[in-house]
């Protein structure tokens, strides 16, 4: 451990990370993302961060090089590992891009393998281990069944990490606004998170 990384959380409290990943600013991901978290508790604290906002650079695979040669995450990179490792719930809200998650938010879950691979600086698996993993997502066609690539990536992942795939919740909509049109989803997403 290094004075570079946040200590480990030891609060019960619920904190829920929203990660949105639409390339485009007022979306229908993220206006059904706010939809459901409106219904959260007003105890349970809630982080919103744009990954458009804080680009990663592309990802280099260190794994194999030898030494460890990864460097400490600094920057964009460290608010966000810091952010993931101090939430309990992780949401990813990102639009449905080419049948799976945008290219934003791919490029954070493969600084994942990145942050699993500074072991003992970190212990990324040990600390994600136990926080909820959800999905949400807004699709432009019209069999909700095209989203389950996206939402099989991330119940795998969370699988994959000893975290709890806690389900996704799919809009319909293409043009901005379109999911207010979506009664039924919308419906769904003031239940969502308490499932
Ligand atoms: C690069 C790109 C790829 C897309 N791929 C799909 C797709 O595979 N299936 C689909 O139903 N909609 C697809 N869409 C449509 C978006 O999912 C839809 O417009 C959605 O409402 C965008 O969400 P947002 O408003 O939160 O950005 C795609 C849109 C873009 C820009």
């Amino acid at each position: 451990m290094t004075d570079t990384i946040n200590p480990e959380q030891h609060s019960t409290e619920r904190k829920f990370l929203f990660l949105l990943g639409s390339s485009r600013t007022g979306g229908n991901t993220e206006k059904l993302a706010r939809k459901a978290a409106a219904q959260l508790p007003a105890d349970v604290e809630q982080q919103w961060l744009r990954l458009r906002d804080m680009p990663l650079p592309d990802f280099d695979d260190l794994r194999h090089t030898g030494d460890r040669t990864r460097p400490l995450p600094t920057g964009d990179e460290k608010l966000l590992l810091d952010a993931t490792l101090e939430a309990t719930d992780l949401v990813i809200a990102s639009p449905l891009y080419w049948y799976t998650v945008s290219a934003d938010t791919k490029v954070y879950l493969d600084y994942w393998a990145g942050w699993l691979h500074l072991r003992e600086q970190v212990r990324f698996k040990e600390r994600m281990a136990g926080k909820k993993l959800w999905g949400i997502t807004v699709i432009s066609d019209e069999d909700p069944a095209n989203a389950d690539p996206l939402l099989g990536t991330l119940r795998l992942t969370a699988d994959y990490m000893g975290m709890e795939w806690a389900g996704g919740l799919v809009g319909h909509g293409n043009r901005p606004d379109d999911i207010d049109a979506d009664t039924a989803t919308l419906t769904a997403a003031k239940t969502f998170f308490a499932a």
